[in-house]
């Protein structure tokens, strides 16, 4: 049996205590050897993770990881960029800086085979429309935005400058460049018209994005306007001449109610055209009521 009152190195003289099951803790100090070692271990560890983070960063900017575009540029990021390389997915604009040089040596001859719009260079290898005999491969080894919008598939036409298009012109391109994200690997920026040196965007990047806002802003007003004067349905033959007529669908725009056909100066596109009225929006002073058409009348004959 054993001696409870004996006490033994470590255990507390509660032990002694008759009837007491609870075995009091061990109080046992690490030798001060082991305190010391795994101080050594944990310093190390600190300094070997800071090293490793310090050679990242470094191999990061040697290779061109956080050259990417800073400020807004939405006609190059009108969506968030979905590239198929490595960035996938990030809303900035990463991948290498092309001189126009060397874009030239990936024509449609080239492997692989890059396109540039709006600056921006996409892998096009996948796209049979720009490899040697197909339709498009003068867009290859190019920035030809222009040509995206005006079709003028010369060397004239097949040039950086977007100056003096129109609206339609300039949502056309950001559409391609939509386009281009989605069907191809975006892989880097041309230095030229769009970005500089340091693939920052040019003032005429900033421009064109206003453009664009502009356009998209104009396009809501216009379709606005045509919502709530929607253009009259018309029809023309020698015997009746020219015929205009409202119904609940027309111009594009279905709706509840019928309106009257009235010639209505459209502010949005600056010309006179026929509008189905609303009776509560017949007070507009960009109304006129046709010549020899009847106020009540949905349809009337314009010309003979
Ligand atoms: C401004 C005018 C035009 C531009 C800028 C243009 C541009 C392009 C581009 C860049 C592609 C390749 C798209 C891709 O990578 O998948 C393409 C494909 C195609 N385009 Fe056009 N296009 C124009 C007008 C037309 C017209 C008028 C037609 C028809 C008469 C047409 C028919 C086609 C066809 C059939 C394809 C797909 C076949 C192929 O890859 O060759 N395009 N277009």
């Amino acid at each position: 049996m054993a001696d409870t009152n004996i006490t033994h190195r470590g255990m507390t003289s509660d032990f002694k205590a008759l009837g007491d099951i609870n075995p009091p803790k061990k109080q046992q100090k690490p030798p001060v050897e082991n305190k010391q070692t795994s101080h050594l271990v944990y310093t190390t560890a600190k300094i070997l993770i800071i090293l490793i983070a310090a050679i990242i960063i470094y191999l990061l900017y040697t290779f061109n990881y956080f050259n990417t575009v800073t400020s807004p540029a939405t006609l190059a990021t009108s969506k968030v960029v979905k590239t198929k390389g490595p960035h996938y997915g990030s809303p900035t604009l990463t991948g290498r800086l092309y001189t126009r040089e060397e874009l030239a040596k990936h024509d449609s001859h080239g492997s692989p085979i890059l396109l540039a719009i709006m600056g921006r260079v996409y892998d096009v290898t996948s796209g049979q429309a720009y490899h040697p005999d197909s339709s498009y491969p003068f867009f290859a080894g190019i920035d030809g935005t222009r040509a995206f919008a005006t079709g003028e598939f010369n060397k004239e036409g097949l040039i950086d400058d977007i100056t003096g298009l129109d609206h339609d012109s300039i949502r056309s391109i950001a559409d391609w460049v939509n386009t281009y994200d989605e069907e191809y690997t975006f892989v880097g920026r041309l230095i030229g018209t769009y970005f500089d040196e340091n693939g920052q965007p040019t003032q005429t990047l900033v421009n064109a994005e206003k453009l664009l806002k502009k356009a998209n802003a104009n396009k809501a007003t216009i379709q606005r306007d045509k919502a709530k004067f929607p253009p009259c349905n018309g029809r023309f033959s020698q015997a009746e001449g020219q015929v205009i007529w409202c119904s609940t669908k027309s111009g594009g725009i279905e709706r509840l109610w019928t309106g009257r056909p009235r010639k209505y100066f459209d502010p949005t596109i600056r010309t006179k055209r026929c509008a189905c009225v609303r009776d509560s929006l017949m007070d507009s002073p960009l109304l006129e009521l046709y010549e020899g058409c009847h106020p009540d009348a949905i349809e009337c004959k314009i010309s003979k």
